[in-house]
């Protein structure tokens, strides 16, 4: 019988990573490590950014157009949505538009941290619209019955990270003043896992963990979300890397809506990376779409 699994056994899979801004460079990271013999397109859509506080109608009309060009002018194998504020919104969107492609979201990882904690006192931390989410309730309904679970909705702490990557000093009374409500302590119960449910907030490392009044797990889902990518690729025919193998990681493309050329502390990141800044060629990847100022 015909299959509709694509025959690859020699090729290398070309990957496709969205976010709103740099945040996904997390997810990357991971997908890198699992697929080292990919071809990478990093795709931000950095004009929008950040898409934290836009209006669900506009932003999921918005992310529709983009990803329609991106995947027109790059025919990836797969697409990673690495940026929870778009996947809790516009997945099945993607998905019904673009049946023949795979895509793996970011949800927040609220099953594992619920699972995980001892003081089943958690804290989600993400932008305000992963906050507000139906898809949010329902996997806290789904998977932390027996947690409380505290949604902290950050307007402010994607562009703190943002900066830090871009060579700014991390601003530590602002990155405090945001991750402050994740702690609780209910007279002696403490918050001890903290999801961060926003790609960008991983970029912080340890200027998350330096500034906690105590220690918690900050649950970072790209690790999954690269499992999750590499199965997918697997079913497709894409053989398993095997670490035995060594392979020389290709340097990827870095695609900005904005068309911006990255500053030379970004340029840095992203050569860490093994991603290139490259100027996108085809239509303006927000022109068919609401801007900004309409969803305002
Ligand atoms: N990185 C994105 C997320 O995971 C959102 C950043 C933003 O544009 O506010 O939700």
């Amino acid at each position: 019988m015909a299959t509709l699994k694509r025959i690859a056994m020699s090729s290398a899979p070309k990957i496709l990573v969205f976010d709103s801004g740099l945040g996904g460079l997390t997810v990357h990271a991971e997908l890198v490590k699992a697929r080292p013999d990919a071809s990478f397109i990093y795709a931000a859509d950095d004009s929008a950014f950040p898409i934290g506080e836009w209006p669900g109608r506009q932003l999921t009309v918005r992310m529709a157009g983009v990803m329609a060009a991106l995947i027109a002018a790059t025919t990836p194998d797969i697409v990673v949505i690495a940026c929870n504020t778009a996947s809790t919104l516009a997945l099945p969107v993607f998905r019904a538009a673009h049946p023949q492609t795979p895509f793996v979201g970011t949800v927040p990882a609220i099953k594992p941290a619920a699972l995980a904690s001892r003081s089943k006192l958690i804290s989600v931390l993400a932008t305000p619209g992963t906050v507000a989410r139906d898809y949010t309730q329902s996997l806290i309904r789904e998977f932390a019955g027996d947690c409380s679970v505290n949604l902290v909705g950050s307007a402010r702490l994607a562009s703190l990270a943002e900066d830090q990557l871009k060579g700014g000093m991390p601003d530590d009374a602002a990155i405090a003043q945001e991750i402050m409500p994740c702690f609780i302590d209910d007279h002696g119960r403490r918050t001890d896992h903290v999801v961060l449910a926003c790609t960008h907030y991983p970029l912080l490392g340890e200027t998350l963990e330096r500034l906690s009044p105590w220690r918690v797990d900050w649950v970072d889902p790209a690790p999954a979300i690269a499992r999750r990518a590499d199965h997918l690729l697997t079913e497709q025919g894409f053989p398993r890397h095997r670490h035995s193998d060594h392979h020389k990681i290709e340097t990827g493309q870095a695609l900005f809506s904005s068309g911006a050329a990255p500053n030379p502390a970004l340029a840095r990141a992203l050569a860490k990376r093994h991603l290139e800044f490259a100027v996108w060629s085809g239509p303006p990847l927000d022109s068919c779409t609401e801007g900004r100022d309409a969803a305002q």
